[in-house]
């Protein structure tokens, strides 16, 4: 997942709160209250509760915690210390409730009867014969949670990888048969490390493409647009505010730079109307609603005040991407879910979100045009050559390293992708099981499937003129980079090749890395693509605080 981890809101740091964090700070069994660690098992030392118990469990409890309760990926053993610890009131307490941002379902709905039972097998568990030895668990195939040992994990199973393997050039594809199954790793805590970039360290691009700064010293650059008449917008989005690039120096660099608009709330999105070379309005996705101020080619400031447009949903995942349709007759907003993975039905923060919204952007109201899209508000953009709309989205965490990939795809009207239930097709969210089994023919499997974690954000449409032909048409994305992977992957700028079909074939290639140290320690995370008026390629970059410049020299 995740648009800028770091600065989740207070709800999304709960469900992404270290499992070990917890627990080392819970001298209680899961910090269940003091009423619940005294409550007693009606069943205690009753046998047929214990057999009871068992078909519950093999019904319930099984598929993730295994057969002897040895726990695999993700999921505890239940032959644990603190299991055996615990009262029956507290593991009671604790199935009752669950720990569903962890994957541990509630299962308050089954009846209290069953619930003790199912205690009375657990707790036998750890003390009784039928418990078999631990390794029968397949082994994960990395050690989670450690940033600097975690360098030293041995490769991961193709085609997934971490940056350690990134190479410009290097094609890569993942299929559905590639996926493994929820928690077969751990889920691991690695993010941050963010460390300044040294004068001597430089992305790196393919041979022939030269890298050099454009703009440096700016405050959470994010989204990038590039304007009818060539200046570069740029959205910094924590510092509240839109700023110009106009022009460009014989050394790469822009002839000036002017805030257009400020205080506004977590600016994100910007596209110019109507399409073409004179447009009247620039719209801004804020976190909160969607504006528009007036704009003439060459303004680098509002010249008008701030027209608001619609409402839409805070906090959460809170970048908002905005694109036109090529006939200018539709506007569309991406709005990211506000947790992880939770259910619309009980969470009533996530009502009328995970979507791609539409409206008429003279009178909008908005409607949903795809949905179970878990963030694609990273980004939106309509392909040029085939009117399509796209989007880069950051899928669901906590089901292991290798699950789930973030993707591109172009969006069907009225498609559903999925979130909350199920995942690239019809995988079932083990956090949502049994749920909405009516949706998982419609969960349609996106085009170009990307490493989990990588945090995809905002694609552009190369239609320069500078680059080599076979890149005309080609997709550019910035991989802002993974917090839930033991070694790091993203970090980079992709280039999805359409191969001038204006389609995907699911390959994606590496195209600008190095982003990250031989150490793990990150200094550069690609947030914004565009391409300037001379063809080169634009990229923000919201941990060194500037703008890349990639361009074509042939050398
Ligand atoms: C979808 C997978 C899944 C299913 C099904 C599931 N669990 Fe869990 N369970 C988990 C995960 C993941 C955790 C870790 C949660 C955490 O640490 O917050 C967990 C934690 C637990 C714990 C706490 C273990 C510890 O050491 O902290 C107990 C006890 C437990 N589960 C019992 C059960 C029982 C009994 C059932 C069946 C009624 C069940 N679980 C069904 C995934 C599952």
């Amino acid at each position: 997942m995740h648009v800028a981890i770091r600065r989740l809101t207070p709800v999304i740091a709960v469900v992404v709160l270290p499992i070990a964090l917890l627990q080392a700070v819970d001298k209680k069994f899961h910090n269940a209250p003091d009423s619940a660690r005294a409550q007693k098992n009606p069943f205690e030392g009753q046998a047929s509760a214990v057999e009871a118990g068992k078909r519950l469990y093999a019904r319930n409890c099984l598929s993730c915690h295994g057969k002897t309760g040895q726990g695999k990926g993700n999921v505890p053993s239940l032959l644990n210390e603190k299991v055996e610890a615990a009262t029956a009131g507290e593991v009671f307490w604790f199935i009752t409730r669950g720990s569903k941002a962890n994957g541990m379902p509630a299962w308050g709905f089954l009846p209290a009867t069953q619930r003790w039972q199912i205690v009375s097998y657990v707790k036998s568990l750890g003390s009784s014969s039928n418990a078999a030895p631990a390794a029968a668990t397949p082994a994960p195939t990395a050690e989670p949670n450690v940033t600097t040992a975690a360098i030293k994990a041995p490769p991961p199973p193709a085609p997934f990888t971490d940056f350690r393997y990134e190479k410009p050039g290097t094609t890569r594809k993942i299929t559905v048969k590639d996926l493994p199954q929820p928690y077969f790793t751990k889920s691991a805590q690695n993010g941050g490390d963010e460390v300044a970039r040294r004068a001597n360290v430089w992305p790196i691009a393919p041979a022939g493409f030269k890298v050099e700064l454009y703009a440096s010293d700016l405050k959470n650059p994010r989204w990038l647009r590039t304007a009818p008449n060539g200046d570069i917008f740029l959205a910094e989005s924590e510092a509240g505010r839109i700023r110009v690039f106009h022009g460009m120096t014989s050394d790469g660099k822009p002839e000036a730079t002017q805030v257009f608009a400020s205080d506004l709330k977590r600016p994100y999105g910007i596209a110019f109307y109507p399409p073409g070379t004179d447009p009247q309005w620039v719209y801004v996705g804020n976190e909160n609603e969607l504006v528009r101020f007036p704009y003439r080619n060459g303004d680098m400031k509002a010249t008008g005040s701030v027209q608001h447009v619609a409402d839409l949903p805070t906090g959460g995942h809170w970048t908002r991407a905005v694109e036109f349709s090529v006939d200018g007759k539709r506007m569309f907003v991406a709005v990211g879910s506000e947790s992880n993975v939770d259910d619309p039905e009980e969470n009533p923060g996530e009502k009328e979100r995970a979507r791609i919204l539409t409206c008429n952007p003279e009178a909008c109201e908005l409607q949903v045009y795809a949905y179970g899209i878990r963030n694609p508000g990273g980004g939106i953009a309509v392909n040029p050559q085939t009117g399509e709309l796209w989007c880069s989205v950051n899928e669901r965490d906590a089901l292991g390293d290798d699950l789930v990939p973030d993707y591109i795809t172009h969006v069907q009207e009225n498609g559903f992708y999925g979130w909350p239930w199920w995942y690239i097709g019809g995988h079932q969210d083990p956090r949502q099981k049994g749920k909405h089994p009516e949706l998982k023919e419609k969960a349609i499997v996106p085009d170009v499937l990307l490493q989990p974690h990588n945090a995809s954000l905002e694609l552009t449409f190369y239609q320069g003129k500078q680059f080599p032909a076979e890149y005309y048409g080609d997709i550019f994305a910035a991989e802002h980079g993974s917090w839930n992977k033991a070694v790091r992957t993203g970090y980079e700028v992709i280039r999805v090749p359409l191969h001038q079909t204006g389609h995907a074939t699911g390959e994606y290639q590496d195209f600008l890395t190095g982003f990250v140290l031989p150490d793990g320690k990150v200094w550069g995370r690609p947030v914004g693509t565009t391409v300037a008026p001379d063809g080169s390629l634009l990229v923000s970059d919201d941990a060194s605080n500037s703008i890349w410049r990639v361009s074509y020299t042939g050398k």
